[in-house]
């Protein structure tokens, strides 16, 4: 770690995001190790260690398979590497949604466990109660709605929602009750335009977008997406790298070193000292 990255630095938390609604746009994105946190610290307000790890990093087919063990190894490590944004850690499919009870004590688990400064949670229909449950015990909860990848099972696929005025209303009300219910911030996720820029018109805290254009206060993305690691992505996201060629291309340029003898060279072999 650098001279400079020792320094103390105040690490944003709830209260600072959610002081930021209408301001300047909140910048978020995803972290799941210690190296990306610690590259991504300088640029980002907020990290967050999304249950989408367990897709990007564990190649599951959807976010249903994550375990509690899982978020609080990588919001571990995510903390090492962040310094100055503030971590949330997403509590996982089958650890809030029984009761509020047990939610808070799986967050609290989490927050004991990484440091994090807050955790995230997909505030479906019956979710905002137990939000509150959580926010009034000192949990800081950023809820998630719109297209909610834990009920990718009920919902039929990662499409985007809210395009029907029946859902339209339905989100709507749903932000509502996840702002009301003490939310710091919420993610609107895979939503019309129309729709984001109601949300955020509508509740007090800040709006995270993804997928759901530029009417939110933040923008969040996958990481591993928006630096081009798959050949797939969908179409709200920008890739502002290559990294699956340049990875590729390293891969390549290794294979051909090592089959021709020319890696390793002198540079990268010990030599005994002269005596
Ligand atoms: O798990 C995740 O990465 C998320 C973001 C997509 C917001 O919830």
């Amino acid at each position: 770690m650098s001279a400079q990255r020792q320094e103390t630095v105040r690490r944003l938390a709830a209260p600072d995001i959610a002081a930021r609604k209408g301001g300047d746009p909140i910048v978020c994105l995803t972290a799941y190790t210690a190296p990306v946190a610690e590259i991504l610290d300088d640029h980002c307000d907020l990290l967050l260690v999304g249950d989408s790890v367990g897709m990007v990093v564990h190649g599951l087919p959807n976010t249903v398979g994550v375990t509690m063990e899982m978020m609080i190894l990588h919001g571990q490590a995510v903390m090492r590497g962040a310094r100055r944004a503030m971590v949330v850690v997403d509590m996982p499919f089958g650890s809030y949604e029984g009761s509020a009870e047990a939610a808070y004590d799986n967050a609290a688990r989490i927050m004991k466990e990484t440091g994090a400064q807050a955790v995230k949670v997909e505030s479906g229909p019956t979710v905002p109660d137990t939000i509150h449950y959580m926010v009034q015990r000192g949990i800081p909860v950023m809820g998630h709605v719109g297209l909610r990848p834990q009920a990718v099972l009920v919902d039929g696929g990662f499409k985007a929602k809210g395009r029907d005025e029946e859902g339209r209303a339905r989100i709507l009300a749903e932000a509502r009750a996840t702002a009301d219910a003490g939310a710091f911030a919420v993610v609107v996720e895979g939503v019309a335009e129309g729709l984001a820029r109601d949300i955020t018109a509508a509740i007090a805290p800040p709006t995270i977008g993804i997928g759901a254009s530029a009417g939110c206060d933040g923008q969040i993305l996958v990481t591993d997406d928006m630096l081009g690691l798959f050949d797939w992505t969908p179409k709200f996201v920008r890739r502002f790298a290559d990294l699956r060629g340049e990875i590729g291309r390293a891969g390549e340029q290794y294979a051909a070193e090592v089959k021709a003898r020319t890696f390793p060279g002198e540079a990268e072999t010990y030599f005994a000292k002269k005596s």
